[in-house]
């Protein structure tokens, strides 16, 4: 889809389908108002008909409105004006491009764009529209033999705005739905595809379109720097396992960097502590944090953000076999620390600590590591908030809001002290697992011994990067809710 701004007056837009809004009840926007004088009284004598009440969600398809220059004019209702806030503007965006959609219309415009969203300004409101079309656009059918037959005639897409910034947040908002189609690809191909190795080739075309730093640490790296966790869980798996980094440069050399630590397990089936069979297809969803973190390094370079960001993800598969850790065996850790594997499923952890520790070594500002950690955390929030930890107030409070503007919302949970007890081990520095209670709180908290040296943030994303049942699929979150934070931070620099 090719996006674009347009200023032009409504009556005088050149389009195959000019989309206007109409207030419940019956009540017209500034551009369905001119578009009505210049027609002679058209949209509001249909109004007076009854065909429209301005319903949210509704819309409705004219053609030969006489005295304008598109050639059909689509109302779409955006419910009580007094009450138009985010949901009333993106239900809009749907039913907008849900109504072109089923036309011949090669190309339209959206002039509804511009009508103040309650608490968001117009950059937020051409930055979403371009991310909710983009988002009813993609499918997945890279593993189908044929690709889909049904083809759009729709190409081109441009958005109403008179605000000085409007070009700026439409290529931004290209940047982020590019990077979440990007997640939301490697999230949805299988694991057979989608291995460690694919992960870093992924990785490396990223590197070379974007001109980024990057290195991948072989098996044989990953021993010489003691990382004794992340070894553990590969070892049952034919697949070799991978530790990416890409760094991007936006901001000065010694600007301290954004850490960014995706946990990269291509397929978790439990290893030797089995996972159950039901379902266990969605556990090629286990690299979405991986996946998300590629994603946003991806768009921060295509912004070309004034910030320096690295990206870590520990890659491998959880598998069982005749090397493959036991429960009991004790590893140690690149920080030193022992740990004792009680649970071979918790694998996620056991990868994302030696990442963690290993980021150390880029002197980071900040460390966020996103993961589909636990399925606790799914039965605490659902699917609708990501879990947020952090060891810094001010870190999980500007993540809160990114998740808002971005509507890809985080939670925040406890890290309390307390819990650090339910990690006990009698014979190691600590247990993988803590128990059934709380489950999702402990993960974090082995994952905080392990990032006491920096300012930390941890998204458990189990239940918001991807889908079950029939819409089962990758949602390629929490690109938005990172690419947000990234900006903020880029332009308060
Ligand atoms: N990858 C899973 C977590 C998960 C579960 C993600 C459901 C998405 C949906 C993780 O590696 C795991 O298996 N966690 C265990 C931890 C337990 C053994 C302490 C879990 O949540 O059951
Ligand atoms: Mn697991
Ligand atoms: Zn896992």
């Amino acid at each position: 889809m090719e996006f674009s701004i347009k200023s032009t007056l409504p009556e005088k837009l050149k389009t195959d389908c000019i989309a206007v809004g109409i207030f419940e009840t019956r009540k017209l926007s500034d551009a369905a108002e001119s578009i009505d004088s210049a027609s002679g009284g058209h949209i509001s004598g249909i109004l007076k008909r009854g065909d429209m009440e301005g319903r949210s969600g509704t819309s409705l398809l004219l053609h030969h409105v006489p005295g304008i220059a598109a050639e059909r004019v689509l109302l779409v209702g955006l419910g009580k004006e007094a009450e138009f806030a985010e949901k009333a503007y993106i239900d809009a965006i749907h039913a907008a491009l849900e109504a072109v959609r089923n036309t011949g219309a090669k190309d339209a415009a959206f002039y509804f764009t511009a009508i103040p969203v309650k608490d968001r300004n117009a950059q937020w409101s051409i930055h979403h529209a371009v991310l909710e079309v983009m988002d009813s656009l993609y499918h997945f059918d890279k593993m189908k033999s044929k690709p889909e037959k049904k083809r759009d005639a729709l190409k081109k897409l441009s958005f109403f705005a008179l605000d000085a910034g409007a070009e700026l947040a439409l290529k931004q908002g290209v940047a982020v739905a590019e990077g979440v189609n990007f997640a939301k690809d490697l999230g949805n191909l299988p694991g057979n595809v989608c291995t460690p190795s694919y992960l870093a080739g992924q990785a490396l075309e990223i590197a070379k379109e974007f001109k980024l730093e990057s290195r991948i640490l072989e098996q044989k790296d990953m021993k010489a720097l003691g990382m004794g966790s992340l070894l553990s869980v590969t070892r049952g798996s034919h697949e070799p396992p991978k530790l990416i980094v890409l760094e991007y440069r936006g901001a000065a050399k010694n600007k301290k960097p954004v850490v960014l630590v995706g946990k990269g397990i291509t397929f978790d089936s439990g290893g030797i502590s089995l996972k159950p069979g039901a379902d266990m297809d969605e556990m090629k969803y286990d690299m979405c944090g991986a996946a998300s973190v590629l994603g946003a390094i991806r768009a921060a370079a295509q912004m070309k953000l004034k910030l320096n960001i690295v990206a870590i993800v520990p890659s491998c598969e959880n598998m069982p076999g005749g090397s493959a850790t036991k429960p009991g065996d004790i590893v140690t850790s690149m920080s030193g620390q022992t740990i004792e594997v009680l649970n071979t499923d918790a694998e996620g952890r056991l990868i994302l600590c030696d990442a963690l520790t290993y980021a150390e070594k880029f002197d980071p500002e900040t460390v966020v590591d996103v993961a589909t950690l636990t399925g606790a955390c799914v039965i605490a929030l659902g699917h609708v908030a990501s879990g947020l930890y952090s060891n810094d107030e001010t870190l999980a409070s500007e993540l809160l809001e990114a998740g808002k503007q971005a509507r890809d919302r985080a939670w925040q949970m406890p890290l309390w002290e307390d819990y650090q007890e339910q990690l006990k081990s009698n014979f190691a520095d600590m247990a993988n697992i803590g128990g059934r209670p709380a489950g999702s709180v402990t993960a974090a908290c082995f994952l905080a011994r392990f990032t006491k040296q920096f300012r930390w943030a941890h998204l458990d994303v189990a239940g918001t990067a991807h889908r079950s049942g029939k819409h089962k699929g990758s949602t390629g979150r929490p690109v938005p809710l990172l690419t947000r934070f990234l900006i903020e931070r880029s332009s308060g620099a």
